[in-house]
């Protein structure tokens, strides 16, 4: 289970989603509905956006979830463990609590992939931050995302 916001998804997505499907035989990719976090992009559109970053790696599906525990979810899809990227020190100061949680909720394990370092620095809300203001994200994000994020703030209703 490959859990996130995806908003949007990143070339650092894309590698650890990559490397869970050459690890495990099935990965869910688990997209969070988050209503009262807003997001740039809705759930359908990060999901259409997935599809084209993973259209090649066929042991990899996608779903929404909302309202419910990540715990839950695994359960229900018959998750063998929770896979996440880990680009430093910040990351495993979020990810580590919510990795015991979910331990002593469900006995669900997570396991950590190290980050590409040379994807160290992006996120997805840093890479709207860069977008929104003209800056150059090529290389950093699928090129759908590119193209999604170029038109979202050409428009006047992302301004
Ligand atoms: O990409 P994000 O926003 O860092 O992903 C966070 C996510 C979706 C993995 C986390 O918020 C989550 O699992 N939410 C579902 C609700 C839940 O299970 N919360 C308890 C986590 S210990």
């Amino acid at each position: 289970m490959c859990p996130g916001s995806y908003d949007p998804v990143t070339m650092g997505h894309v590698d650890v989603i990559s490397r869970a499907a050459a690890l495990y035989d099935e990965v869910v990719v688990a997209v969070l509905h988050n209503p009262a976090k807003g997001g740039a992009f809705s759930v359908e559109e990060r999901i259409k956006l997935l599809h084209a970053a993973l259209a090649d790696l066929l042991n990899v599906r996608i779903e929404a979830f909302a309202g419910r525990l990540l715990v839950d979810v695994c359960r229900e899809a018959g998750a063998q463990a929770i896979v996440k990227g880990l680009r430093g020190d910040t990351d495993f100061a979020y990810e580590l609590p919510m990795a015991q949680m979910n331990r002593h909720l469900s006995g669900v394990e997570t396991v950590f992939l190290p980050g590409d370092p040379q994807l160290g620095h992006v996120s997805s809300s840093l890479i709207k931050e860069v977008a929104a203001f003209g800056g150059d994200i090529t290389g950093l994000v699928p090129e759908e995302v590119r193209a999604a994020l170029l038109l979202r703030f050409q428009s006047p209703e992302g301004s």
